[in-house]
């Protein structure tokens, strides 16, 4: 028997730790509808649960593993819950959770050509089936897998940039809409933008930017002299999953010269989806589009994606070259010249294998399951908007579109500040209901309850009964405000 060195464990050491690991996963994955959805513990609880001194000394990992499973895993919130409907859920798979053992299992470099020729080929591959799913030339177009929708749509505006202006402008513009993601305006305050070189523009009854505000907001700003770059448009928005007018602002951007940028983080993957693509319709006309897999594609997080119409845009903005250039990659780009290099695509240099698990996924399940899944996303949301208009007591604010509905209380003898208390007075009864998680947002000004329940786990059933808690909750509470 060899001597371990640092760090390593036997042969029977590593198969009982994964076989206690995998144990608790599937564990997971077979009672996680029984699970509460929804933990959250003070500070002052998981401090003393959780908190020890720096570990000189070693603890048998078993142990550690039975602590994640007694006082972590159980104490959060469950995106991948069935009845999850808040934000934007993450159901997940199991293929894919094999996946991300085997990527860091492996721990290949997929920074560039040279480290990962292989794992370099699946990730071209994935990101030109992603690409022809958007309805971009898979060989023209190109992409980087990044951590999420936040990084995808700041590199996308990097990209913009550069390639619209060369870089830099103080007299740049940048059009959004009021209900576009904050990552955006997270992104462009990295990059350097200043916010009046954002414009918010305005949108319609159904929450879509609308295009005679945009049109105004770029005249006025051409005729100030400033430089209107850049138009992002909703994928499906977070709130409601809106779809902008990809077609007409298309037509905007090609008549005004300017980029388009989709945030498809969360909706994007829906064109898989005959529904999906019919309200996406135009989005093959942008020049860039986020698409999350580990949003509507049931991939474990961190993986999102920028798809680019340009390959070339991606390494125009983050080659690095002349005398800023990295000596120590010398070796690499001269062994590896017109092969894709992904560091020059993006902000990371050293990145892990991401592609393998959204690659091993969609192989194995094929592409139908994956729509199927998606589609039973959009029946939920339809069904939670019948069984709300049936139910004879909510106003349906927007309805089920890209898997989302909004809805408010209704109630003629209150205000609407009082509506809105009751709202917000609904989601906490809820939260400590436990049954389901659903949460509100804000449209224009307005509280409204928003469920968004794309799992593919969840039914009807427990759809129907979560409408009828908030019922129950929301009556209680309309009879004492
Ligand atoms: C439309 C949209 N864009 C961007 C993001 C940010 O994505 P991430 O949280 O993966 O950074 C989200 C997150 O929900 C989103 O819904």
């Amino acid at each position: 028997m060899p001597q371990l060195t640092p760090l390593q464990l036997s042969h029977d050491e590593m198969k009982a730790l994964g076989t206690q690991a995998l144990d608790l996963v599937i564990h997971h994955f077979e009672t996680n509808r029984e699970a509460s959805v929804a933990v959250t513990l003070q500070r002052a609880q998981t401090e003393s649960m959780l908190r020890t001194p720096l570990p000189e000394q070693a603890t048998p990992v078993g142990e550690l593993v039975d602590i994640l499973a007694r006082d972590v895993f159980p104490n959060s919130l469950k995106s991948d819950h069935p009845r999850f409907y808040s934000f934007v859920p993450s159901p997940t798979n199991f293929v894919s959770v094999i996946g991300d053992l085997l990527i860091s299992g492996h721990n290949l470099f997929a920074g560039h050509w040279m480290a990962a020729s292989a794992a370099g080929q699946i990730e071209v591959n994935v990101i030109d089936w992603l690409n022809e799913l958007v309805g971009f030339e898979p060989r023209a177009a190109g992409g980087i897998l990044v951590s999420g929708g936040s990084m995808a749509n700041l590199s996308a505006i990097a990209t913009a940039r550069e390639s619209r202006l060369g870089g830099p402008n103080e007299k740049a513009i940048v059009y959004c809409s009021d209900q576009t993601h904050s990552s955006m305006a997270k992104g462009l305050r990295i990059l350097g933008f200043r916010s009046e070189q954002k414009r918010t523009i305005a949108t319609d009854d159904g929450f879509r930017l609308s295009i005679p505000a945009l049109e105004a907001a770029i005249a006025a700003d051409r005729a100030a002299g400033l430089l209107p770059f850049c138009v992002v448009a909703n994928g499906g928005t977070t709130n409601t999953g809106a779809v902008d007018p990809l077609g007409a602002l298309a037509d905007v951007c090609a008549r005004e010269k300017l980029w388009l940028h989709v945030d498809g983080a969360y909706g994007a993957a829906a064109v898989i989806t005959e529904r999906g693509k019919k309200a996406l319709a135009g989005m093959e006309r942008a020049d860039s589009i986020t698409l999350d897999p580990h949003k509507w594609l049931f991939q474990p997080y961190e993986l999102g994606c920028l798809l680019v119409r340009d390959s070339t845009t991606l390494q125009k903005a983050f080659r690095v070259e002349d005398e800023d250039h990295a000596d120590y990659l010398e070796d690499v780009t001269r062994w590896v010249k017109n092969d894709v290099n992904f560091y020059e695509c993006g902000v990371q240099l050293t990145r892990s294998f991401k592609a393998l698990k959204l690659w091993l996924s969609m192989r194995a399940f094929g592409l139908g399951e994956f729509r199927r899944a998606i589609e039973i996303g959009f029946e939920m949301a339809d069904h939670a908007e019948r069984t709300l208009r049936g139910a004879g007591t909510w106003d349906i604010v927007t309805p089920s579109q890209m898997g989302v509905v909004t809805f408010r209380w209704r109630d003629a003898a209150k205000t609407d500040a009082e509506i809105d208390a009751i709202t917000r007075a609904t989601v906490d009864l809820m939260r400590n209901d436990g049954y389901a998680l659903v949460m509100s947002t804000s449209l224009r000004g307005r509280a409204v309850l928003r469920l968004c329940p794309i799992n593919p786990s969840t039914n009807g059933d427990e759809i129907e009964e979560t409408i009828r808690r908030l019922g129950v909750f929301s009556a209680d509470v309309g009879a004492r405000v």
